[in-house]
């Protein structure tokens, strides 16, 4: 009994025991755009119901948070290990939706042989374009018609606009961007192709990727939108700085994807950056919120959470999909980013499943939106 006491109530106050609405996030954003949340392998089994119930009823779109990236897909040269992201593939097709590969070429969670020959040094550009094209022409190839848009580089470019100094970019110049897109093009002519990026509100980054964009349209090569992580907080961005990136991409050609939205509401170490290298030591005073958000953090959370969410409704000409970074607060990565150990409230579902107020709030302003616009057609 003392086992399953805890999960008794936390079945009784759970989100589960509530009736079943409508609408959902996802019915009453249907004609703005996807909304989708990033999946880990452990919620696509089903097992975890409350999870299921969340994803199927409020998200059309998913994105893997992890088992597509590189380090996994490929640990070793030629073995490629495909059972997550087969069964995450098949989960999107099951719940008919929108389904995001992520990601392609990035510096991050990349298995240690990708720059290197068997004696450890650094191979040459010819090798590594090899090792580029049969990555990607593999990965795209086997979801090809299935997975309807790729994050193909991701965080190339650094807040000053200058190329990140990775190894690509080492070995290969500014021409592996261009190299991948082509890459992934070939592979599924069909497929939507994205460049994702952090910190995409600085104005050296913005005026380097509207650059991007330009020029791999200019040269004939496909790129469908710009992904806009959106790893935010409570101090930054403010809404004026991010709006003026969507517009500038916008205006560069593309579409605007907000790929990995989740705003803290922990104090932040430097406020700016979602670089996962920088992982800060923990600090107590940075870890306030152990027991609970208190109601006034709590209320000015869901406030700025809605003003992102209204901004992202008036450019929906322009975006096509919001992704949160996660399905609830329990297992987002921001407990871990930066500052490990932490207990955070990033998502727009709390530790029990439940909907923020924001959820309800949105639902219930787009429903009214929506009824007028109907009657207004009539
Ligand atoms: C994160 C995942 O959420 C974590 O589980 C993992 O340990 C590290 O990567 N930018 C990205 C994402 O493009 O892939 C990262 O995801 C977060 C930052």
């Amino acid at each position: 009994m003392k086992r399953i006491l805890p999960i008794l109530i936390l079945l009784l106050s759970s989100c589960a025991s509530q009736k079943h609405y409508e609408p959902t996030l996802k019915s009453a954003l249907a004609d703005k755009f996807y909304i989708g949340t990033a999946l880990s392998p452990w919620q696509l089994t089903g097992r975890d119901s409350l999870a299921h119930d969340v994803i199927t009823r409020h998200f059309n779109a998913i994105v893997p948070e992890n088992c597509m990236k590189s380090m996994y897909l490929q640990p070793r040269e030629g073995e490629f290990r495909f059972r997550d992201a087969d069964a995450f593939v098949r989960f999107g097709e099951e719940h008919d939706m929108f389904v995001t590969g992520h990601c392609l070429i990035w510096h991050s969670q990349l298995p240690d042989w990708f720059f290197v020959d068997e004696a450890g040094r650094d191979v040459s550009p010819e090798v590594l374009r090899q090792r580029m094209r049969s990555h990607i022409t593999t990965v795209v190839g086997r979801y090809k018609g299935r997975i309807k848009g790729w994050d193909v580089v991701n965080e190339a470019i650094m807040e000053d606009g200058s190329y990140r100094k990775s190894k690509f970019y080492e070995i290969l110049g500014e021409e592996f961007i261009p190299l991948a897109f082509q890459y992934a093009h070939e592979a599924d002519p069909e497929v939507e192709l994205y460049y994702n990026d952090y910190n995409m509100y600085f104005p050296g980054k913005r005026e380097a990727v509207c650059r991007l964009v330009r020029e791999l349209k200019a040269r004939g090569l496909r790129i469908d939108a710009v992904g806009m992580q959106g790893h935010i907080d409570m101090f930054g961005p403010s809404i004026e700085e991010f709006e003026a990136s969507i517009n500038a991409y916008a205006e560069a050609g593309v579409k605007v994807m907000i790929t990995e939205f989740d705003m803290s509401a922990l104090p932040s170490p430097w406020h700016r950056s979602a670089n996962i290298s920088d992982t800060i030591s923990y600090e107590q005073r940075m870890n306030p919120y152990t027991q609970g958000l208190p109601e006034a953090v709590s209320a000015q959370w869901n406030e700025r959470m809605m003003q992102y969410m209204q901004l992202f409704i008036a450019h929906a000409d322009d975006i096509t999909r919001v992704t949160l970074w996660g399905v609830c607060d329990g297992n987002s990565w921001r407990n871990g980013f930066p500052i490990r150990g932490r207990t955070d409230y990033p998502l727009l579902f709390d530790r029990q499943y439940c909907p923020k107020p924001v959820v309800n709030q949105l639902i219930e302003e787009l429903t009214a939106s929506n009824k007028r616009a109907r009657s207004k057609r009539k």
